[in-house]
């Protein structure tokens, strides 16, 4: 993978990669999407299918990064999350950073439409919060295992308020947040002013059709971001761009 943006490298390593994606302060907000050329993000109803190995590298190094990752129901339905967020080179590095081993997991989810059973609970190695405008009962806390917690939270343009979600992070000590969409979860935090880095992988596909943009929801004032940084490989572009200083 080469560097084009800040400056010229004709190959990149890790350690540059992670320089470049750090953190620029906290509460520090990122959604990481695969788009095609022609702007869906999705391929056959999932993103893998617009991926490449670079995006996979990225993708694993942003989650490396991160103190939580934050995902919409949607996407957690959809693409099926279950088990370890990263991997035992990702730990062995956070460890040595004085980082936790792994990140947290969050979900947001509007209506609490998401079942005990599902193996994003049951299979996840560390805690999961989940972000709920509904009034939770005692009887739906105690069909989750102890290890995942229902956060109430109020309701903003049918959503749960991005506001109160990052502030309730950050209480935790959890202020860099990795957030892995969907696209409604994505129009609903840039409604609130709540996205400080949009890293996006463009995948040299046309695929036209009915695919979802990577944002959804109601038009809002545009909001000029600044490129951070742009990196290449195989026709794909991997692009961060920030919430200007
Ligand atoms: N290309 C990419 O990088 C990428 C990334 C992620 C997802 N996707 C694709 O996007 C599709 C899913 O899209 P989606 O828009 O439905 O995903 P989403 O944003 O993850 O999910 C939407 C659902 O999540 C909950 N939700 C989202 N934002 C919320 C908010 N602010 N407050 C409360 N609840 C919120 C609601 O769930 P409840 O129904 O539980 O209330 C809502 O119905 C899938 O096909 C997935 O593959 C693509």
């Amino acid at each position: 993978m080469r560097a084009l943006l800040p400056n010229s490298i004709p190959e990149v390593d890790d350690t540059y990669l992670l320089t470049r994606y750090a953190a620029s302060q906290r509460p520090f907000v990122r959604f990481n999407f695969v788009s095609s050329i022609d702007g869906s993000a999705q391929r056959d109803g999932l993103s893998g299918g617009l991926g490449s190995a670079g995006d996979r590298r990225i993708f694993s190094l942003l989650r490396r990064l991160a103190d939580v990752v934050l995902v919409g129901a949607g996407t957690v339905r959809a693409e099926g999350y279950a088990g370890p967020l990263i991997g035992d080179a990702d730990i062995a590095w956070r460890e040595a950073q004085g980082l936790s081993a792994q990140p947290v997991l969050a979900i947001v989810s509007h209506g609490l439409n998401l079942e005990p059973e599902d193996e994003v609970f049951t299979l996840s190695p560390v805690p999961v919060l989940v972000f709920t405008s509904i009034q939770v009962t005692e009887e739906q806390r105690n069909r989750f295992a102890s290890h995942v917690e229902l956060v109430e939270v109020a309701e903003v343009d049918h959503g749960c308020d991005p506001q109160e979600i990052v502030a309730d992070l950050l209480a935790r000590g959890l202020g860099f947040i990795h957030a892995e969409g969907g696209p409604h979860l994505l129009g609903q935090f840039i409604a609130a002013d709540q996205v400080d880095s949009m890293c996006v992988s463009y995948s040299p596909l046309l695929l036209a059709g009915s695919g979802q943009r990577i944002a959804h929801g109601p038009r809002q004032e545009a909001r000029k971001l600044e490129m951070h940084s742009l990196f290449e490989e195989e026709s794909m572009l991997f692009c961060d761009y920030r919430r200007p200083e």
